[in-house]
């Protein structure tokens, strides 16, 4: 780990309705009192964000983030929801690219650019998701596949926009699938993610980007990811629908 503060995020996907997220919220915060030198947000089905907000009222440590968004501001796109209404709910990130969207839903990486942009746009923070397939690693073109999205996803911004954001480094094949990318291995991409960061930015300002991982994290691997240099926190899916589990990870490193 190389920032200051590491980054917790729970991705809960297409589970925990506002119900089970006033519940969760519950069961959270007894077993995770707020602390100040890390950063804790929650990515819930956008159905349950201001459940969420409202159930947390009393610990804004507690952060929150959308799991995507489409790229216009507002209009007749029936059943999207956008970057300046998520912020109008609480949200201050919303991811973007995430291997879901890009493998179930079809997200070109035209489309990733374009969401990246309306979130920056809105003031909200982008948490830029990139990563490679099984056959892709298989085929040694992990450089390749993580370059070609990191580029395509900060194409639009602007240095101080850059600067603003977070990215994951979620391999495919190790997502939802127990299989995780050994700390080394996810600790070389985070280098070379933090290399291209450095074409486009000044070394200080790269330094301040979290870049962290995820895949299959869980309390048992936490502690050795966040030991890499290069991993600044975890992006948590499975492991964060359980309030005991997401509290051992967040109380990490
Ligand atoms: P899992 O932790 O369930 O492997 O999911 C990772 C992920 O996709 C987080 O965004």
């Amino acid at each position: 780990m190389s920032l200051e503060k590491p980054f917790f995020g729970g991705n809960w996907k297409m589970n925990h309705g506002p119900t089970a997220a006033r519940r969760f919220v519950g069961e959270f915060v007894e077993r995770y009192p707020a602390r100040d030198d890390r950063t804790v947000a929650f990515f819930p089905p956008s159905i349950s964000v201001t459940e969420f907000r409202d159930a947390a009222a009393e610990r804004p440590d507690l952060e929150l983030g959308v799991q995507d968004v489409y790229w216009e501001e507002a209009g007749a796109f029936t059943g999207s929801i956008s970057a300046p209404l998520a912020k109008d709910a609480g949200a201050r990130y919303a991811l973007a690219g995430h291997s879901e969207r890009r493998h179930v839903f079809g997200d070109s990486d035209e489309d990733v650019a374009r969401k990246v942009e309306s979130i920056a746009a809105a003031e909200l923070i982008p948490v830029l998701c990139v990563g490679e397939r099984l056959e892709e690693r298989d085929r040694g073109d992990v450089e390749a596949v993580v370059s070609r999205q990191l580029e395509a996803g900060l194409g639009r911004l602007s240095s101080e926009q850059i600067v603003n954001m977070v990215i994951a480094y979620e391999p495919v094949w190790a997502i939802g699938t127990g299989r995780t990318a050994s700390a080394e291995d996810a600790n070389e991409v985070h280098a070379l993610i933090r290399g291209l960061l450095g074409e486009r930015l000044d070394r200080v300002s790269v330094r301040g980007i979290p870049i962290i991982y995820g895949g299959s994290v869980k309390p048992a691997n936490v502690d050795e990811l966040l030991a890499e240099a290069e991993i600044d926190g975890v992006l948590v899916g499975g492991a964060s629908l359980d309030p005991v589990d997401f509290a051992r990870i967040c109380q990490a490193a």
